[in-house]
Order: C-alpha cells, then structure tokens, then sequence
C-alpha cells in the first residue's frame, strides 16, 4: 500500500537482517574486512562485538553469503542457550558431518579429522555464533579448546563470535581469560552518525527501488537520528512508521513533524528529545551529547523489547 504511493517496489524499512541491504559505514567496511581477512588468512578467533541493533547479524549475513559463494564449509549458531551437546550437535549437522557416536571425545575426533582432509583438500571451515553475549561459561571453554584444532602452522577452525558489550565484559573474567587471549582479531559496529543516516536512510529507500523524488524531507531524517541516536533497528522502525502515517495523510516528503508523532508514539521521545537543537557547532555539540547520555536508556529498551519478542516467539 504505502509502497505504491512512494514508488517503491518493496519495503524498503523491515527489520530483519537482510544482507541485501547492507549499508557500507567505514566501521562495517573496516568489520567486513578484518572478518574476510581473517578467515582466508586462517587467523583462528576473531570476535565481532556492537551494540543491539546495530547489524552484527546483517553483516554476519552478507558474511556468510560471501563464504558460500566461495564453497567455504560454514556453521551458523544462533541459539545462545545451547549447552555443550548443543553445540557439537549443531557443528556436525551444519557441517553435514556424519558421526556415529554421541560421545564428545570421539565427535572432536571425527571434527578434527573432518577438518584435516579439509586442509589437505586447501579449504578452510568457519564456525560463526551470532548472540554469544548469553553463552554458558562451559560452551566458551568449549569454543576455547576448539581453537585448538590445529596443524603446527595454522587454525584448522576458523570461529567468529559476535554478540553485544556484555560478551567483551563476559571475556574480562579471569575464567575466560584463556579464551580471550586467543582472539586474533577483533571488530565492532556502531551507531550511525548523522551524515551515515542520511546515506543509511537514502540508500535503503534506493534499492526498494525509489527514484529520484525525495521521500523524507532533511528535517525528517535530521529527526529520525535525533530519536533513533543512529541505531539502525530504531531508524528502520521510525522511518517505516512515518512512511505509513504520511500515506494515510497523502503527504510527500515525509515531514519532521510525523517523524516526532512516531517517536511519541514509541515513547522516544522521553529519552532522546533534543530536536531542533540545530546543526550550528554548538546545537550539533548539545545533540551528540544528549544522544550518548540518552542511548544507555534506549538501548535498555530495544534490550526489553528484544527479549519480550523471543518470549512471544517461544510461547
Ligand atoms: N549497516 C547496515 N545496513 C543496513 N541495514 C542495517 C545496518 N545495520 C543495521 N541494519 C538494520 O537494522 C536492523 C537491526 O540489525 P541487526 O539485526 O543486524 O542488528 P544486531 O546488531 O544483530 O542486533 P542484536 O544485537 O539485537 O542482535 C535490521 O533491520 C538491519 O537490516
Ligand atoms: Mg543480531
């Protein structure tokens, strides 16, 4: 419906993590790269850690369609509360490996010998766990002693472990500190600045097909960073809603101003409330101020909204 009425072909705001619409900040640039780096350079460990909402599993997605173009045997695990059988269960059926046994021992043989007719073949294997800041001590020793699979030269298992903060605060304990002594490399994302949502919100409207007719007025993107503090999930969920309303309302460009109704409507704007600040020096200051002291709380939100989502999904 509101995507006829603005020329698109499709909705150009979902919030799942769709690699097609991958946004090239120079940190998920930087990411990218150290991620394909590290894989084909076989460095073992590396650790993707960002805020919630920020498009780790995005990029994981682009990630893993670059790998299967290149025939890279891959293992995706999202599930964070997985125990230790979990785990290797998930390992062998990801990586089609046939294991008669249900003994750990004998899966970590059949694994190593798996991986090692790989190298042999010139080919690596990547393990990627996505939301690994909920991962038990005992399945992060077990990616640990993972790690040792190896030949006396290089990293038969390449492992990505992505989650949010609190999984690097997870690998500050003492317990873990062997495994965070074996990460090789590691790489974040990060909220958009001003300028990336701009580019962010054009360039998603751009491959849901838009021509060159502006959907959103400045104002209404300058709002959109103000409430969203540059968190993708939240500038998606302000710019789709706005959208919405403003086609109910037949009106183009989308105004600031239904930008605001949308953020009040989502409670937004009692954490992060300093539109219209202006973009002098000194507004821009204020903003990005009142943005990092108010993110904390929108962050705890998304957090809450995140987990009520999981609940209704079990239930
Ligand atoms: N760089 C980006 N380019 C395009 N879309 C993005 C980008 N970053 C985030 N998004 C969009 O924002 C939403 C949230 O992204 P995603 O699920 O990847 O975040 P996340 O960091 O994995 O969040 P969580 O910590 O909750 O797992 C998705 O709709 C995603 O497509
Ligand atoms: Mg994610």
């Amino acid at each position: 419906m509101y995507q006829k009425f603005f020329g698109l072909r499709e909705s150009p705001f979902n919030v799942n993590p769709d690699p097609r619409y991958l946004f090239l900040t120079r940190q998920i640039q930087e990411a990218l790269a150290a991620l394909t780096y590290g894989i084909q350079n076989r460095k073992g460990f590396i650790l993707l850690t960002g805020e919630v909402g920020t498009g780790k599993t995005t990029l994981l997605n682009r990630l893993l369609g670059w790998l299967r173009g290149q025939r890279v045997a891959t293992a995706y695990i999202f599930n964070s509360r997985l125990s230790v059988n979990d785990l290797f269960d998930l390992m062998l059926a990801e990586f089609e490996i046939q294991c008669e046994s249900r003994e750990k021992s004998q899966i970590v043989l059949r694994l190593n010998q798996w991986l090692l007719d790989r190298y042999r073949a010139g080919e690596t294997a990547v393990l990627i766990i996505d939301e690994a800041q909920n991962l038990s001590p005992d399945v992060l020793e077990e990616i640990r002693l993972l790690t040792n699979l190896e030949t006396s030269t290089e990293k038969l298992l390449q492992i990505v472990l992505t989650g949010q903060p609190e999984l690097e605060e997870k690998l500050k304990s003492p317990q873990l500190r062997q495994l965070r002594q074996r990460i090789t490399l590691r790489c974040r994302t990060a909220p958009l600045t001003l300028e990336e949502t701009f580019g962010y919100v054009t360039e998603r409207l751009r491959i849901a097909g838009a021509n060159c007719e502006p959907i959103f007025s400045k104002e209404a993107i300058e709002m959109v960073h103000t409430y969203s503090c540059g968190i993708p999930r939240v500038v998606n969920l302000l710019c789709e809603h706005s959208m919405i309303n403003a086609y109910v309302d037949s009106v183009r460009p989308v105004p600031a101003h239904l930008v605001e109704e949308v953020a009040r409507e989502f409670q937004l704007d009692e954490i992060a409330p300093v539109a219209g600040a202006g973009f002098t020096a000194a507004g821009q200051a204020a903003n990005t101020q009142s943005l990092l002291e108010n993110l904390d709380e929108l962050l705890g939100r998304l957090r809450q909204m995140g987990a009520a989502a999981a609940r209704e999904r079990k239930s």
